[in-house]
C-alpha cells in the first residue's frame, strides 16, 4: 500500500515510523512532515488543510490509504471531501467525518452528547452575546475556581480558569462580546470545576466495535511542578501508574462504551480516533474533553507501546471489523520528554540548530518542530523533539530519556526536568 499521513508534528513522526515497519506498506508520504520523518519517507509540502492539493497528491501518487493527524483538517471535513468526491470515495480516511469531529470542534456540542449519552463530565450552561447577563448570574451560582470555555477551536488556548468572581465576568465579557479568541469565542461554556488527576484514554473506533489503546498522562504546563502557561505538552508517560484495572474498568463501562454506542446512535459517522480527556474525582473519572485524533506527545509513548501491526488496525477501522483485532501491549512503561524553543509557549526563536542526535542510544528522538536545512537540522517551531525510552517502571524509562537530553544542544532549548514528579 501506499500511504499519505497528514502533520508535521511529533505524532506525525511517531505514527510513520510506526506505519514505516508494517510490511503492508510500500510507499509513504507525510504532508508537510518534518525532519523525522524525512529520515523514512517522503515529505511533501503542502498544508493539511489544502484539501485540492491533497486530492491531486492522493491521485498522482496512487495513494491508498490517508490518516490525518491533526484536528483541524477534520473538523473542516476532510473525510467528507473524500466521500462526496467519486475518484476518491473509496480510498479509506482515518480520522471522523465533518458531523462527528464536531466532538473536539464544538464545546458545546460535546457536552450535549454527554448530557444526551449520560456520559459523566462537569455540569455546565453555554451562553453567547445575547445572554451574557445570564452568563454572569450563572457564575454567581457556581463556587471558584471558575472554567470558562471558547466553544470553537482555539489552538489549545480556549480554556480559562480564573478564581476571582469579578475577573471571570470580565474574561467572560472579553470572550463574547471582545471576540477574545475570534469566531471560537463566540459561544462559551461555564463549567464547574473538577479537582482531581488528569488521565487521557485513546481509543480507536470503526464506528461499530472499538479498541482501548494504553492510558497516557501528558504534563500540559511549561514550567516545574506543573506551573506558568499552557503548552501543547511537555512530556508524557504511559501507562499511568494510578489506572488501575479496576480504575480501567469504570472508564470502559461508563464512559467509551456509551460514546461509540452514542456515536452510532446520534448517527455520527467514526472511523478512528478517540482521545478521551479524563480527570480522576475521588474514584471515579469524569470526561474533561474529548479531542477527534490522538494526542501529542501522547502518541509519542503510546504506539511504541503497541505490539500490533499499525496498518494492520487501521485496515480494520476502514473495513469495520476492528472486532477481529487483538491488541497487544508491550508490558514496558514508555516516557517522552518535550525539547522546546526558550521563550515557548509565547515567542520563541527559530533555525536553531540542533546537535547530538546522533549520539542517542536506547532512545527514540521523534522530531516535531524540526526541519532539514543545509544539511543540518534545525529548529522550526516551539516544539522541537520528544525523547521516548522503554524502561521496566516510568523510573528507568525517564532516566534514560534525561541522559540521552544530556548529549543534546541547540541555542536557548528547554525542557522540563520534571515529567513524573506527582505519580
Ligand atoms: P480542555 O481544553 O477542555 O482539555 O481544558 C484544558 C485544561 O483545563 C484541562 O486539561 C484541565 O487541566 C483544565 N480543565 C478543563 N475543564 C476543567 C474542569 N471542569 N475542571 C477542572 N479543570 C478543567
Ligand atoms: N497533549 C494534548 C493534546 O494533544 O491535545
Amino acid at each position: 500500500m501506499t500511504i499519505l499521513i497528514l502533520g508535521s508534528g511529533g505524532r506525525e513522526h511517531t505514527f510513520a515510523w510506526k506505519v514505516a515497519q508494517s510490511p503492508l506498506c510500500d510507499k509513504l508520504i507525510v504532508a508537510p512532515g518534518n525532519s523525522g520523518t524525512a529520515q523514512i519517507a517522503t515529505n511533501v509540502n503542502i498544508k493539511v488543510t489544502d484539501f485540492e492539493a491533497i486530492k491531486n497528491l492522493v491521485l498522482d501518487k496512487n495513494i491508498d490509504m490517508v490518516v490525518v493527524g491533526p484536528e483541524d483538517p477534520l473538523v473542516q471535513g476532510i473525510h467528507d471531501y473524500f466521500l462526496n468526491n467519486d475518484n476518491l470515495s473509496h480510498i479509506p480516511v482515518i480520522g471522523p467525518q465533518k458531523a462527528a469531529a464536531e466532538l473536539e470542534g464544538s464545546k458545546e456540542f460535546a457536552k450535549t452528547f454527554m448530557s444526551r449519552h449520560n456520559i459523566p463530565t462537569a455540569a455546565y450552561q453555554s451562553f453567547d452575546s445575547s445572554n451574557l447577563e445570564d452568563g454572569y448570574k450563572f457564575l454567581e451560582t457556581l463556587r471558584p475556581p471558575y472554567v470558562l470555555k471558547a466553544d470553537g477551536l482555539a489552538a489549545g488556548k480556549g480554556v480559562l480558569i480564573i478564581n476571582d468572581i469579578q475577573e471571570a465576568k470580565q474574561e467572560l465579557k472579553e470572550m463574547l462580546v471582545g471576540a477574545k479568541f475570534g469566531d471560537a469565542s463566540s459561544k462559551v461554556v461555564i463549567e464547574e470545576f473538577l479537582d482531581g488527576i488528569e488521565l487521557s484514554c485513546f481509543v480507536i473506533t470503526d464506528g461499530k466495535n472499538y479498541k482501548i489503546l494504553p492510558t497516557a498522562k501528558d504534563y500540559k504546563r511549561i514550567g516545574e511542578g506543573d506551573t506558568g502557561l499552557n503548552t501543547g505538552g511537555m512530556g508524557a508517560i504511559s501507562p499511568v501508574p494510578f489506572a488501575t484495572s479496576e480504575f480501567l474498568q469504570k472508564i470502559e463501562e461508563r464512559i467509551v462504551k456509551p460514546t461509540v454506542e452514542g456515536l452510532v446512535k446520534d448517527k455520527l459517522p467514526y472511523k478512528g480516533f478517540i482521545f478521551i480527556g479524563l480527570i480522576k474525582v475521588g474514584d471515579d473519572p469524569k470526561v474533561i474533553e474529548y479531542n477527534v485524533r490522538m494526542g501529542d506527545p501522547e502518541t509519542e509513548v503510546v504506539l511504541p507501546r503497541l505490539k500490533n501491526d499499525l496498518v494492520e488496525i487501521f485496515n480494520a477501522t476502514a473495513n469495520e471489523q476492528l472486532d477481529t483485532i487483538d491488541i497487544e501491549i508491550d508490558d514496558r512503561a514508555a516516557t517522552t520528554v518535550m525539547l522546546v524553543s526558550g521563550g515557548y509557549p509565547e515567542s520563541y526563536e527559530k533555525g536553531k540548530v540542533i546537535t547530538g542526535i546522533e549520539h542517542i542510544e536506547g532512545s527514540i528522538p521523534f522530531h516535531a518542530g524540526a526541519t532539514n536545512k543545509d544539511g543540518e537540522v534545525v529548529t522550526s517551531g516551539g516544539r522541537v523533539m520528544a525523547i521516548t525510552s522503554y524502561g521496566d517502571t516510568y523510573e528507568d524509562a525517564i532516566k534514560k530519556s534525561y541522559q540521552n537530553i544530556d548529549k543534546l544542544h541547540f541555542d536557548k532549548m528547554y525542557f522540563r526536568k520534571d515529567i513524573g514528579f506527582d505519580l
